[in-house]
């Protein structure tokens, strides 16, 4: 086998590895393994017609080809999205480094310190700029985070507005229409009425619950909102505000006029516009509301030496994990975006913030003077960096444009109907060149000649009052790295406080954290790429239209639908968009009504809490002993709401790891009954190029590009759920109000931009085009091989597989029954997910979706050296179980109830523990030639919730409420 071929490089075991491996698992060939694990009945007939693959080099070729077709003109558009400067200390050692991308959400936060040091810079930076007392660590986009409040805002109403209906909200006309266009799509199932106006004219009446108001203004405005905001709560509703991160730096905060909640994206502290993401929002609120934000939130905690250590807050954490009764389905967000904005205000500080928002204000300033000279009217003068010009008597639109596009700048053209009305908005790159560059096409269009002008870093328009007089950013991290050495070994520092595929095997069940090819990731930080506004001209953006294209002819070919949309930010947004398809097809056969739909118990959080989200009633079914769907309580559940069932959610292979044999019965129940059947594609990873979910008879699933499609993870997303959906439904797919996309019938928009975190799409664009279509289906009988090659070798040590297939095998995936060893030994699921951290692994899935199990997912990207090595750790473990049953070791005071095992701990002069250092540190000898040290003993998850802080303030200055 040629294993120069990228499949090769992408796949862990050598070609000479697979004989020995079958031999363990007890084949004779992969395909026996195949036809043993998934059903012949939904096998797809013939090979997936992909192109040939390309070697690395040839993609990287092509690669540059597509993006050289984009147009790299500068972009003064706004609109929620800037130029901006990525500091190349951040570029080189997050966005590049596997190190920080491929890490997984910190749940085991002993392992995660390090990405939890820097979630904690950011939400810090938050509560600072904001003027709030709390932050969360980053959602998906902008307009998402505004829907995101809107609910928020709803499930806060007061017992009388509840009991009144009070359902209507607020929102001001200078927003930007994108944020409008989401919270459509996200109110109409909530049953909110969106009333629109103007803020300082509303009149407000006891059935609005809450206002969502922008600022600076989507017209540029810098308005004083403190006496909107007393009449907001003067009336028992709650404000929302939409904030621009920059211009805070400058501005009185939101929190020191009245905010309830404020919302907005980061991505202008040094996180390209790549067409429209991926950028890392952020929603921070009042310390009272602390229980109902959602998203993650770091918090501060000890470990079990009492020393200072991070993890997740709260015992909610995330929204989803509520699930039918959550207010969100918010999982991955985007952790390695809001990671670097968090760096992005640590390396420039204050002072250094200050500069860049002076500098975007001063040629604002400047260019507003200028062009009103040459009669262009101004239609706001109280602006940080976004102008409206009001054209001149003769004049065109048209005119504009034509002087722009000769200099191939893009500026902002009212599209309201006017023709009247031209606009642009400063960014930290303009130069004094540019902003003559800028005069001169304003002057050319009104046939005036400009004199040149000189730039200097200290104008405003702002009076005192609008300005914050507060000193912020005050908190070390923020004034300490402001040399690039002094930042590199900070992040340096964190980094060697994490696990991530750097490292070792991730095995965590149900999360496919397989290889991120650095071929696959080199694109993502090409110029061609990262400059392109979301709304620039198609013909500006050719490559990314061909890219996008391409990667979904072949997405709808995986998946066997006919339309796909790359819009969704996550998985769960993904879900959300392929309900919302359907239920907008039902509405379109009159058939609205239909709102109850089917979700076996073992569905992920997301699917619950996702319907939930679009209206729908959810009616749990249960599963048989053997972990797949009763199909007879499904039939039944099916029947009896034949006349209101919308559908069914339905994971394939099972969250259970098994590919069940009642799959296409299921489908065809639910078609029967009226409904549609979406599927959860988050283990796709199990099916690519063997079944689809089309072949199996879905009518809709979501792709987790950063699971299955080999997108890093980043420590929490970027993630990337696009859906797939069957030709009835195509022409619902999601819409854009500012660039044509989705279907003719399509809903309105499910985030900001038109097709979502498109910048990180050469990592799939790129694992699709090298692999091909066998590619794809060797890469999953590998992640099946290796799957069952654990299990086989797991089973061997006494470990108990708690599902399989009716042959005997499990998917791409298993769980671990630890159940007996907690009722032999004491010993907990728990306590081995952190033992396996003193081997340098990370814990496999912990408790889902069964109680007191492990879920492990090894994905074909794993050599089979590294697999051993897993297995031996594990052997240790039970070796080490033993011990305590037989009374070698003690029940409590033993080296698993003890781990992780830190440096610390084991270094001091005290050691009190009957095991010696060794076995603590050393448990096998490859252990010692490699260690990794996790920087925290086990966490105190507890006493964190107690002492709730959430930023990087000295730990001293929280007392504990206990
Ligand atoms: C089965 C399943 N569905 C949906 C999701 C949600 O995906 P995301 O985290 O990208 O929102 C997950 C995430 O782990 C999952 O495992």
């Amino acid at each position: 086998m040629a294993t120069e071929k990228f499949l090769w490089r992408h796949i862990g075991p050598r070609p000479e590895d697979i004989e020995n491996m079958l031999k363990v698992v007890g084949v004779s060939s992969l395909d026996e393994l195949i036809e043993q694990t998934v059903p012949e009945s939904i096998r797809l007939k013939k090979p997936l017609d992909l192109p040939a693959p390309l070697t690395e080099f040839e993609f990287i070729s092509r690669m540059k080809a597509v993006a050289s077709k984009n147009k790299l003109y500068r972009t003064f558009i706004g609109q929620g999205y800037y130029d901006t400067i990525t500091p190349a200390v951040i570029q080189r050692n997050i966005l590049e480094n596997p190190a920080w991308y491929t890490s997984y959400t910190p749940y085991q936060a002993e392992v995660s310190q390090g990405r939890l040091e820097a979630l904690l810079n950011f939400q810090t930076m938050v509560v600072e700029l904001t003027g709030m007392e709390i932050s969360n660590c980053s959602l998906l986009d902008e307009a998402t985070a505004a829907a995101e409040s809107m609910t928020m805002m709803y499930g806060l109403r007061g017992k009388e507005m509840k009991k009144a209906g009070a359902n209507k909200l607020f929102v001001d006309n200078q927003i930007f229409p994108q944020t409008k266009d989401v919270l459509i799509t996200r109110s109409a199932p909530q049953g909110i009425e969106l009333v629109y106006g103007d803020y300082d004219t509303f009149e407000f009446t006891p059935d609005v619950f809450g206002a969502i108001i922008q600022y600076p203004a989507a017209n540029g405005e810098v308005r004083d909102y403190k006496a909107f905001a007393d009449r907001v709560h003067a009336n028992g509703a709650l404000l929302s505000v939409v904030a621009d991160m920059m211009s805070l730096v400058l501005l009185t905060p939101p929190g020191e006029w009245g905010a309830d909640v404020v919302v907005g994206t980061t991505q202008r502290f040094g996180i390209p516009m790549s067409y429209g993401g991926p950028h890392a929002a952020y929603m921070a609120t009042r310390e009272e509301y602390k229980r109902n934000i959602v998203g993650r939130i770091i918090g501060v905690t000890i470990d079990a030496q009492g020393n200072h250590a991070l993890r997740l807050a709260l015992q909610t954490r995330e929204q989803h994990i509520k699930r039918e009764k959550a207010s969100s389905n918010i999982c991955t967000a985007k952790a390695l975006n809001a990671t670097m904005a968090g760096f992005y205000a640590a390396y420039h500080g204050r002072e250094g913030l200050e500069r860049i928002a002076r500098h975007i204000h001063s040629a604002a300033v400047i260019l507003a003077e200028e062009i009103q000279k040459l009669g262009y009217k101004l239609k706001v003068n109280k602006f940080f960096d976004t102008l409206r010009f009001e054209l001149p008597e003769g004049v065109s639109q048209a005119a504009v444009r034509d002087a722009a596009l000769e200099q191939e700048i893009n500026l902002f053209y009212c599209n309201c109907g006017c023709g009247k009305v031209v606009g642009l908005s400063t960014d930290e790159k303009i130069n004094e060149k540019e902003i003559n560059t800028l005069i001169g096409i304003f002057a050319k269009a009104a046939g005036k000649t400009a004199a040149h002008v000189q730039f200097l870093d200290d104008r405003t328009v702002l009076d005192p009052v609008m300005l914050r007089d507060d000193e912020i950013l005050q908190q070390s991290v923020f004034n300490i790295y402001h040399s690039e050495t002094g930042m590199m070994r900070y992040m340096k520092n964190l980094e060697r406080r994490d696990i991530s595929l750097a490292t070792s095997m991730i095995s965590l069940g149900s999360c496919t954290m397989k290889l991120n090819a650095a071929v696959e990731m080199l694109p993502i930080t090409w110029p061609e790429l990262g400059a392109i506004h979301p709304f620039a001209p198609m013909s500006q953006a050719e490559g990314y239209q061909q890219m996008i294209r391409e990667t979904e002819e072949m997405l709808c070919k995986v998946t066997g639908f006919a339309g796909c949309s790359l819009m969704p930010n996550s998985g769960a947004a993904g879900e959300y968009s392929a309900l919302m398809v359907i239920r907008q097809y039902h509405i379109s056969r009159g058939e609205g009504h239909r709102n109850v739909i089917l979700i076996p118990a073992s569905a992920h959080g997301t699917n619950p809490a996702s319907s939930s989200m679009a209206g729908f009633k959810i009616l749990v079914t249960a599963t048989d002993p053997e972990g797949n769907i009763d199909v007879e309580d499904f039939r039944k559940k099916a029947i009896e709401n034949r006349d209101n069932l919308i559908g069914a959610m339905i994971t394939y292979p099972s969250t259970h790891g098994i590919f069940e044999e009642s799959i296409k019965e299921l489908c065809k129940i639910v078609h029967e009954n009226g409904g549609q059947v979406f599927m959860d594609g988050a283990n796709m990873n199990g099916q690519c190029g063997l079944t689809s979910p089309g072949e199996i008879g879905a009518d809709a699933c979501h792709l987790n590009l950063h699971k299955t499609f080999a997108m890093p993870h980043g420590g929490g997303g970027p993630g990337v759920g696009p859906i797939c959906v069957a030709s009835h439904l195509v022409k619902f797919l999601p819409s854009h109000t500012m660039v044509k996309t989705g279907g003719e019938e399509g809903i309105h928009a499910v985030a900001a931009a038109p097709y979502g975190s498109v910048g990180m799409l050469p990592v799939t664009y790129g694992y699709l085009l090298m692999l091909g279509g066998e590619g794809l289906a060797m890469v999953t009988k590998m992640a099946i091989l290796n799957a069952n090659y654990l299990a086989s070798s797991f089973e061997k040590l006494g470990f108990k597989i708690l599902f399989k297939g009716s042959k005997g095998r499990v998917g791409h995936e298993m769980i671990w029954d630890c159940n007996m060893f907690n009722k032999e030994y004491g010993i907990s699921e728990l306590d081995i997910a952190k033992r396996l951290m003193d081997f340098g692994f990370h814990a496999p899935t912990l408790s889902f979706p069964v109680h007191g199990t492990l879920m492990v997912e090894p994905t074909e990207s794993e050599p089979k050296e590294e697999l051993d090595r897993f297995i031996e750790a594990l052997k240790t473990i039970r070796e080490e179980m033993i011990e305590v049953g037989e009374g070698k070791a003690d029940k409590t005071d033993n080296v698993l109830k003890n781990a992780p095992h830190t440096h610390k701990v084991l270094t001091a002069d005290e050691w009190s523990h009957a095991y010696p250092r060794s076995k603590a540190a050393y448990p096998l000898a490859w252990v010692a030639e490699n260690k990794f040290w996790p920087q925290v003993g086990r966490v105190d998850d507890g006493y964190g919730d107690r002492n709730l802080m959430c930023t990087c303030d000295p730990l001293e200055s929280y007392a504990d409420e206990k």
